[in-house]
Parts: C-alpha cells; structure tokens; sequence
C-alpha cells in the first residue's frame, strides 16, 4: 500500500535556546511513499532544492526508511519514493530534520505503526544528532527538548499563548549546520551561560503566559551567534532593522544561514526591511511569512 506524510520545516534555538528550543513552521514537505519486498529503489523529487538531493541508496530519506525498518526487523529491498519538499536546503530550516521524519513516519505506517511517537524520536535524534529540529517536525508547536543523561531525547511541545509571525529571511547561500558547529567554542564563561539560561526560561514563560512585554531581550543569545556572525554577513545589522521595524527579536533559525525574526504584526515592512539589510552587505535575500504549525 501506498503512504503519505507531511511535516513541517522548523527553526531551532530561537535565540537563547541553542539545541533546545524548537518551532514548527507552517511550511511542509509531502512525502510518498509503497515499499516492495523485491525490485529496485526509485525516487522522484520535486520543489526546493531537487537537484541536488541523491536519488540513490544516499538520499537521507531512504537511509531512515531503512533505519526503522530495521529496528522492526521486516526487510523490503526496494520502494517508491516521491517528494515535494518546500522547506530550502541548507538554510536552518530543518531540512534534514524534515527529511528523517518524513521517512521514519512514512516506513512506521507502512508497517502498521509499531513504533510510537516518542520511539520515533529516539530514533530521528540518534540519525540528527540533535533532538531540536527533530522534536518540532514530530510534535508539532513549539517544542523544548533535552537529552537526559543516558541519552535518551525528551520533549515537551506547547502552544504559544501569543499569535506570533515568524519572518525568515533566506539568503542565497547554504551553510553546513557541520561548518556552523566547528566554531563554537567547547567551554563559554559562566556569565554567558547565566545570561542564556535566564533568557530562555523568560521566553518560555512569557509565551506560556502571553505576556508579550516580557519578549523584548527574551530572544538575545550569547552562547553560539557571536560565534557564528562571520559566517553570515550583516548577520546583526538586519536583526538592527528587524528591531528598528518592530520586531519583539531577531535570532538565527537554527544554525543559519536563514534569519528569523518574530512579531505580532507588521511581518512584511520587518521582513522586507530585513532583505534590504542584507543587500547592504550584498547578500541577496528573499523572507517568508510564516506562523507556528498547529
Ligand atoms: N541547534 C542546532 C545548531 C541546530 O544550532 O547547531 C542545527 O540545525
């Protein structure tokens, strides 16, 4: 039998919450898929980021089809696969996330749901790496995720009490959530680590609480985006004309190089005047309005 899924692109961090926070965005990929014991792989790609997705035995949503149809120990040497992504490539928009999720679903209902939702999440964590852009793409809202200490990934998913607009500047360029890790440092000061700490308690709060008057430092970082500001240029220049349109904040969504700023109203005059800072820098942008996935 023939399955079909979608989930959500999503932006991880949120500013404060570096591999923590996590938002479901409004943007899907499809996924089709029918598995045959025998016969070959196909896969069909349509959307973002197309031609450069390996049709082959690499392509990362046939590797976590097999992944799960291996923990259920079934075997099925061949499939169908067709895709219409609409999250880009690259971006900090949870790509890969997307594309795990969407196989390790797709494989579970085509065997009938063996696994649950939280054992779908210990496996897409342990294929990312990280549990932030996982969580959001398998459930849903905004999402706050841990590793406890034996490993395991948990989440906690919410609804924002605050109708928020998410305006995500994406500029031309891809760049490796790989290449953005490396320069990180291994130890931050305690001072930076207290300055996080309370901004992403604040921001979680204040969105539990709807009390938008709490959001204005709620979404400032110091943990990993002064680290990564040389990879993305005027990176804090157009969270400037962000703030300066009206924004409640500005971070990077996931690791870059997409910006993401957050707002009640106003999402075109932020977000184009988002794009024309990064033109000052001559990065060419375009943004997308979006909300939180529901
Ligand atoms: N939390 C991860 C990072 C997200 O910032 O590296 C990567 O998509």
């Amino acid at each position: 039998k023939t399955v079909k899924v979608k989930v959500p692109g999503t932006t991880a961090n949120c500013g404060p919450g570096f591999d923590s926070l996590g938002i479901a965005c409004n943007l899907y990929n499809e996924l089709e898929l029918t598995l045959h014991k025998k016969g070959k792989l196909v896969i069909e790609i349509m959307g973002e980021g197309a031609q450069n997705i390996p049709c082959d035995g690499r392509n990362v949503v046939w590797k976590s089809i097999q992944y799960l149809l291996h923990r259920a120990n079934v075997e099925y040497q061949g499939a169908y696969i067709k895709m219409l992504n609409r999250v880009p490539l690259s971006r900090g928009l949870g790509s890969s996330a997307a594309a795990i999720v969407a196989g390790l679903t797709a494989a579970n209902y085509a065997i009938g749901n063996r696994f649950t939702s939280q054992e779908i999440f210990v496996m897409a964590t342990d294929i990312e790496g990280h549990p932030d852009n996982v969580a959001p793409a398998i459930f849903g809202g905004m999402t706050l995720s841990i590793l406890r200490k034996d490993g395991e990934p948990e989440c906690l998913s919410f609804f924002p009490k605050i109708d928020l607009q998410l305006i995500v500047t994406v500029p031309e360029f891809s760049l490796s959530t790989k290449a953005a890790r490396k320069v990180l440092p291994v130890v931050v000061p305690l001072k930076d680590a207290v300055f996080n700490v309370g901004r992403a308690a604040l921001l979680v709060g204040a969105l539990c609480e709807g009390k938008t008057e709490f959001l204005k430092h709620a979404f400032e970082d110091c943990l990993h985006q002064p680290y990564r500001e040389k990879l993305i240029p005027g990176m804090y220049d157009v969270f400037a004309a962000a703030g300066e349109n009206g924004a409640l904040g500005a971070a990077m969504s996931g690791a870059g190089p997409c910006l993401i700023a957050f707002t009640e109203k106003n999402g075109d005059t932020i977000g184009t005047a988002m794009v024309a800072a990064f033109k000052e820098h001559n990065v060419k942008a375009k943004y997308l309005l979006l909300t939180i996935d529901k």
